[in-house]
Order: structure tokens, then sequence, then C-alpha cells
């Protein structure tokens, strides 16, 4: 189950507009890096799906979330949320599968590890 918070709904709602095809569909990936193992990438997507990827669509309202199989077991609770600050605004991702979100949230880990060092240049270990 993934949840999203009405903030980032609304920020989705808006980037989707732009997208002509319909259904229109988000794509909420994995990518191996960033300052722990994973990085979420949230991506529009048009009606192809990523060739040799299963991927389940999940219905929200009047756009589909799609999520790749392989990594719901990584992001199993996620909530996702959006909020603005003094430096922009961006999604926020809550996973309770982490054992370890880099300073900026936007890094994940599932499985304990050597203390990391963040973009920042600041080392943080998970606690
Ligand atoms: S990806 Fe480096 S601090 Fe978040």
């Amino acid at each position: 189950m993934i949840n999203l918070q009405p903030a980032a709904l609304e920020e989705l709602r808006r980037l989707l507009k732009q997208q002509t095809t319909l259904p229109r569909q988000v794509r909420l990936s994995l990518q191996a890096g960033g300052c722990a193992d994973w990085t979420y990438c949230l991506s529009p997507v048009g009606l192809e799906p990523s060739p040799g990827v299963d991927e389940i669509s999940l219905r929200w309202g009047e756009f589909d979330l799609v999520v790749p199989t392989a990594a719901l077991p990584q992001i199993e609770g996620l909530t996702i949320d959006y909020a603005e600050d003094l430096m922009g605004g961006g999604f926020r991702f809550i996973n309770p599968q982490a054992v370890y979100s880099c300073g900026c949230g936007n890094s994940f880990s599932t499985v304990a590890s050597e203390p990391r060092t963040d973009c920042s240049g600041v080392s943080s270990a998970s606690s």
C-alpha cells in the first residue's frame, strides 16, 4: 500500500495537467544510488510500460501511479507528501521499510550498513 498525502496529490495533479496522453500516469521507481542504496524517482509516463519491467497500476482519481512490482517490498507502506520551504518545493518520502534515510530524504536503504556521508557532506547514521 502506498499513501499519497493531499499536498502530494495536488502537486501530482498540477504536474500531470501537462500530460496530454490518457490515462494520465506517473511512475514511482527506485534507482540505485544517491547517498544510500536507493533513490525515489517520480516521473510522468505515457501509455507504454517500460520494456521488461513488471509494473502495477494504482488508480488515484484521474491518474494512475505506476510502480514496478520488484520495488514493492522496499516501499510497502510508503507515504508520499509534498512540502515547500525556503529552498523550494519537493516530494517527501516516509518509508517504514527504510532503516536509513539520507539527509534530504530522497535516498534510503532497507538494510543496515556503514554510516554514510550525504550530499551535504555531513556524516549521518541510522538511529
Ligand atoms: S541523496 Fe544525498 S542527501 Fe539525500
